[in-house]
């Protein structure tokens, strides 16, 4: 229901219910205003259609909400996050970000964009099996058997296939400190094996 009704306010622009409390109005006027600033860059209801910006829609609420706050107090690192989020996210207070986060949760993804279906093909057999000879577990186990993600597990299913592979990479650095699941993940992974399952996820 408070998804429901922030969404309503901030894809309507319905700041004037009547009855809403004042506290809860300043509230949802300010992730209204956040979200079209976002827009610029996520996509409009956070459907990305630049290679480097992920998309938003449909992600789970408590993964956004913990990178806000890692990229608001710096701990999130890689050299886009501090070019582009450092700033916007110091703006953000926890009332705002949560606001946020159930915004973009509500969000209708795209569908997955099938572009390399050979190299799908070998990306799916690490997503579904892991890698048991390199001590790698099946992705699914953590992000679902559909890619759409539980919780502090993001949805990967389309996200860009660049993007996730630039992720991939950063987890093997420290500029993650909240991806230690994912160090084992991508540690033992060729740079080859890395590609056929970003190309895997953007597909779902
Ligand atoms: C000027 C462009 C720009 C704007 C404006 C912007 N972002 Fe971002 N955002 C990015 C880029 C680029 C990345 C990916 C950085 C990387 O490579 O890790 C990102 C990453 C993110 C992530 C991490 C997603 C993931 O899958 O890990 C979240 C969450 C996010 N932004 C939310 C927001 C919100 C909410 C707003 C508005 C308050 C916003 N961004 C505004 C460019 C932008
Ligand atoms: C044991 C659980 C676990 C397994 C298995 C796992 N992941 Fe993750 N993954 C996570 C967690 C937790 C995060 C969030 C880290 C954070 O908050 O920064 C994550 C984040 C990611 C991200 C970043 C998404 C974004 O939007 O920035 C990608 C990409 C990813 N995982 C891909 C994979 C792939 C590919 C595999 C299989 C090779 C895999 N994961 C296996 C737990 C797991």
């Amino acid at each position: 229901m408070k998804t429901f009704r922030l969404l309503a306010w901030a894809v309507l622009g319905l700041a004037g219910a009547a009855n809403a409390q004042s506290t809860n109005k300043a509230e949802l006027e300010s992730v209204q205003r956040a979200v079209h600033v976002c827009a610029a860059c996520h996509g409009d209801f956070g459907r990305s259609t630049k290679s480097f910006v992920p998309s938003l829609a449909g992600q789970m609420r408590e993964y956004t909400i913990r990178q806000l706050k890692d990229f608001r107090n710096q701990s999130r690192a890689e050299t886009d996050v501090q070019a582009y989020m450092w700033g916007i996210s110091a703006l953000l207070t926890d009332e705002t970000i949560e606001g946020l986060a159930d915004y973009y949760a509500a969000q209708k993804p795209a569908p997955g964009k099938s572009t390399q279906p050979k190299l799908e093909a070998a990306g799916r057999k690490i997503y579904e099996n892991g890698s048991p000879s390199q001590g790698v577990l099946p992705c699914k186990q953590c992000h679902g058997d559909a890619a759409e993600g539980a919780a502090g597990f993001p949805r990967l299913a389309g996200l860009n296939a660049k993007y996730v592979y630039s992720q991939l990479q950063a987890f093997r650095t420290p500029l993650r400190p909240h991806g230690v699941l994912m160090k084992n993940e991508t540690r033992a992974l060729s740079e080859a094996q890395l590609k056929a399952v970003a190309a895997y996820v953007q597909s779902r």
